[in-house]
């Protein structure tokens, strides 16, 4: 059951294969690495599950392996200077691979070096998180946090390719498969009204891990982003519609001060606001608010603002979210499941009673 992506790029084409198992087939995974020496990036609750896997199938490079401690944190300027040291310590040049094995931090992360080493060598996903997966591990952006804000340093750096193998999902906490259940959901809310309808078929199949089900709500959603990618790497325009949800879900996350709801959950309580938003400003009808707010409820995600959280106080975080540009409040709306839009002003005393209506005080 071996699904393969092409994310189009001209010379920066690559492929992201998807099958049950592709851990454990070495000559795809040396496939993948040209050069003499390898990098591999984990942390310490993904390196036990899988990092011998790729280490032995890379056994003829110059091999070295950095394993970090879990967590965001991780994220950092420090992290990058330990990894660009490590490159420096084997002896690698120009031709060193850096392989990300772990979920979006470490894909983040490990990208980002590559884009620095050498002003830029390969790096290949191994991506372990559902999230990282379906999101972060396609599409080339890779980041690092400053204690000002996430994401605040990075680049623009294409993987050469992406090998996911959902059995790894196996071992994923269920809060963190649900969150990335999220991003799947928003592929179907933004562009693919089939592919919504589909989810509303396969919710518990999904939630048990079905590998048909599975393997198919992942390919979907990366070739959803790999065809936005190809057509806006740079997020001039479509790109954005990526955000569906994440302007209220970075504002709920930073008054949670990241220990509230997760990301994806703050991203599903974001995209019913969004849509709650639309239908209150005429845009989109009520009914498929509804649809969006049981689909992620049965998907075992948050639909509200948690109990007091301020409603001025999460306007201002969305205003100074970076999707906020010239003063107004740029906001991705939509006119129905598989409509998304960019709505350049939207008035603040609507956000308010949208943010109220969904549970802020
Ligand atoms: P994460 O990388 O922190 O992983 C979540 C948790 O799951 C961690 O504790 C991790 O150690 C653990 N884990 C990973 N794989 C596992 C497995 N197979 N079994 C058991 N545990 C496992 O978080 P995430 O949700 O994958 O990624 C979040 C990060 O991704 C954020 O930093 C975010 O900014 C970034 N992101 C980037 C993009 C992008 O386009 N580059 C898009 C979305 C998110
Ligand atoms: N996760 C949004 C993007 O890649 O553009």
């Amino acid at each position: 059951m071996k699904r393969v992506v092409e994310v189009q790029l001209g010379v920066r084409s690559y492929p992201v294969t998807i099958a049950p198992g592709l851990l454990d087939d070495p000559a795809a995974i040396k496939a993948t690495v040209t050069g003499r020496h390898a990098l591999i990036v984990s942390n310490e609750v993904v390196a036990p599950l899988a990092l011998e896997r790729v280490r032995q199938a890379l056994a003829t490079h110059g091999l070295a392996s950095v394993v970090l401690p879990d967590g965001e944190v991780q994220k950092s300027l420090a992290s990058t200077d330990r990894l660009l040291t490590a490159l420096a310590k084997m002896g690698a040049s120009r031709d060193a691979t850096l392989i990300a094995l772990g979920g979006g931090v470490i894909g983040d992360l490990a990208g980002f070096a590559a884009a620095l080493w050498m002003r830029g060598v390969p790096f290949v996903q191994i991506p372990t998180t559902l999230l990282a997966m379906v999101d972060s591990s396609v599409g080339g952006k890779t980041a690092v946090n400053l204690t000002q804000g996430k994401n605040l340093v990075g680049a623009f750096h294409q993987p050469r390719a992406v090998l996911i193998d959902p059995n790894l999902l196996a071992t994923l906490p269920k809060r963190e498969l649900r969150a990335g259940f999220a991003e799947v959901v928003k592929y179907g809310a933004i562009g693919d009204h089939a592919f919504f309808s589909w989810l509303e078929h396969h919710a518990e199949a999904l939630l048990m891990l079905k590998s048909d089900s599975t393997v198919e709500a992942i390919e979907r959603s990366v070739r959803h982003k790999a065809g936005v990618v190809a057509r806006d790497e740079r997020e001039d325009g479509e790109r954005a519609l990526l955000n569906f949800g994440h302007t209220f879900g970075h504002a709920i996350e930073t008054l949670g001060e990241y220990h509230g709801l997760n990301h994806g959950e703050a991203v599903a309580v974001g995209m019913v606001l969004a849509a709650e938003l639309s239908a209150r400003i005429g845009m989109a009808s009520s009914a498929d608010l509804n649809r969006l707010n049981d689909l992620l409820v049965r998907l075992g995600l948050p639909t509200r603002i948690p109990p007091a959280y301020a409603a001025e106080k999460l306007l201002d975080a969305m205003r100074l979210d970076k999707k906020a540009l010239s003063g107004q409040i740029r906001l991705i709306l939509w006119r129905g499941i598989g409509h998304a839009e960019i709505v350049a002003s939207v008035p603040e005393a609507k956000i308010l009673e949208t943010l109220r209506a969904g549970g802020a005080v």
